[in-house]
């Protein structure tokens, strides 16, 4: 509860701006080995297209974005890769989200904030009445969102960057 006090004290959590597109690439450098990294172009295609699937938090201090979650929505039930490359395959009213990227600035870490972009996230899917959240991660990675309410599907459809990874999903609603 203190931890989320603090959390909603420091940062201001909305949609991302066009004008922070610039920004949130160079996170995802910071953040991502090349590999794994979401292209330049592939960033800019998901903010001007879905920029509503795109919560940032920003610091209340610097007006500075210091972390982001981004994804978009589908009814297909399974990841693949398409979907990193791919904004347009997003479908406003899907029922499905599939998460494309978890990035919290390396000075803003182990302060619950990546904790807090994932449970604001699901909130705000859950009340638009999303049925699952879906994601893909390396295996050091599947704790983490075991805390966060994800369940480890096994190993995914996906090449990405050339790794092994596992699919989670979070069921938002029953039925
Ligand atoms: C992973 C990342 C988003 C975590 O952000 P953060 O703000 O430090 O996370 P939090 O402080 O909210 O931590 C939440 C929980 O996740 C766990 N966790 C955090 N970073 C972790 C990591 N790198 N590996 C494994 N578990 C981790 C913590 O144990 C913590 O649980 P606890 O509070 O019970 O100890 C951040 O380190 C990052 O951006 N890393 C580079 C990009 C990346 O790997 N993104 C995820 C890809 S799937």
């Amino acid at each position: 509860m203190e931890e989320l006090k603090a959390i909603m004290e420091k940062f201001e959590f909305r949609n991302i701006k066009q004008e922070e597109t610039e920004q949130a690439i160079v996170i995802e450098q910071v953040c991502f080995p090349p590999n794994e990294a979401c292209s330049e172009q592939n960033m800019k295609d998901r903010i001007s297209m879905v920029p509503e699937l795109f919560l940032v938090a920003v610091d209340k201090k610097t007006g500075q974005i210091a972390g982001f979650l981004n994804g978009l929505a589908t009814d297909e039930p399974a990841f693949r890769d398409a979907f990193f490359t791919d904004a347009s395959l997003h479908h406003s009213d899907g029922k499905n989200i599939m998460l494309l990227g978890l990035d919290v600035l390396p000075e803003y870490r182990k302060q619950g904030l990546g904790r807090s972009l994932v449970f604001q996230y699901l909130q705000r899917e859950r009340e638009k009445g999303r049925h699952k959240v879906l994601l893909t991660c390396l295996d050091e990675k599947v704790k983490m969102y075991e805390k966060f309410g994800f369940v480890d599907q096994g190993i995914a459809n996906s090449a990405w960057g050339g790794e092994e990874w596992h699919e989670m999903s979070c069921t938002l609603v029953s039925g």
